[in-house]
């Protein structure tokens, strides 16, 4: 039975609610239901939850779950599977990210992801030495990326795996508010921007999960505002991934983009980057 525990600030639609997936889960799944300001439903063994998307969480960890259905679950699993295989073999410093956002072998660079989502790029870049803030808005994105942070402290028996993860620092506020705050002396520098946008990538996986993610945090509609502030306090560049034939997302001329098979990475350099020529 769904147990109202949003409080009267609930958001009017929500379009999740939380299900503990045992009575061991029930105290975290109401505590983190009354953070996200959801409903809360004690199990899902019996009728329908009354929203298009159930958060679920059990022993194995926070997944988003569609009720009708339309894909498989979604969590954040850094120490496992695609990401960690992405880790160890997905092209180090040769990747477009990596060579966009200017990483090399010494390089100790201060990243901000300001579009964290899944927190998939932020890992890459962690991966391959940055160190990375980022920062995510919306609350079950949020917490899906806390959840699968946390499992990944815990278990990751990969040493290089364990290093990326320290190196990942989660804010789960507004990019723009977190950015205002910062003055010269404490700004990244480089700023990464992915904003949601309709169509992403042509494989059937990326649609999936980014039709979902978009049902429930819609269209990143200020994108165009973020990108000015970030051009205003990234010490040394700014990289936005586009989808590969998409326009750029302001007028101001791209420096140089990197081009992968269905992403492009418009990088606007600022300033020469620390140790180079
Ligand atoms: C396309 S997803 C990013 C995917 C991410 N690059 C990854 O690898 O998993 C965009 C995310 O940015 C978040 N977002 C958009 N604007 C934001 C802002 N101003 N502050 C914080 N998060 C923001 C959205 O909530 C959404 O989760």
């Amino acid at each position: 039975m769904a147990v109202d525990v949003a409080g009267e600030d609930a958001p009017r639609d929500s379009a999740a609610v939380v299900v503990a997936a045992d009575s061991r889960n029930r105290a975290a799944g109401r505590e983190l239901a009354e953070r996200l300001k959801l409903s809360f439903l004690d199990s899902d063994a019996h009728a329908p939850p009354p929203a298009p998307f159930v958060l679920r969480l059990g022993s194995d960890g926070l997944a988003l779950h569609s009720v009708e259905g339309c894909f498989g679950p979604i969590s954040c699993d850094f120490a496992g599977g695609r990401l960690r295989h992405r880790h160890q073999f997905g092209g180090g410093l040769g990747q477009g990210i990596a060579r966009a956002v200017g990483l090399k072998p010494d390089s100790d660079l201060w990243v901000a992801d300001l579009t964290a989502g899944l927190g998939e790029d932020a890992f890459v870049l962690a991966g391959l030495g940055a160190r990375v803030v980022m920062l995510e808005r919306h609350p079950v994105v949020g917490a899906l990326l806390e959840d699968g942070l946390r499992r990944a402290r815990q278990l990751a028996e990969n040493a290089a795996t364990a290093a990326a993860i320290e190196r990942m620092e989660l804010i789960l506020c507004d990019a723009a508010a977190w950015l205002q705050g910062r003055t010269e002396q404490i700004c990244p520098d480089v700023i990464y921007l992915d904003p949601m946008f309709p169509e992403r990538g042509k494989s059937a996986r990326v649609r999936k999960e980014m039709q979902a993610l978009q049902r429930i945090v819609g269209g990143d509609e200020d994108s165009g505002v973020l990108f000015e502030l970030a051009l205003d306090r990234a010490r040394y560049r700014v990289v936005v991934k586009r989808p590969r034939h998409a326009p750029p997302v302001g007028p101001r001329p791209v420096s140089f983009a990197v081009s992968g098979r269905s992403t492009r990475y418009d990088v606007y350099a600022l300033r020469k980057l620390p140790g180079r020529t």
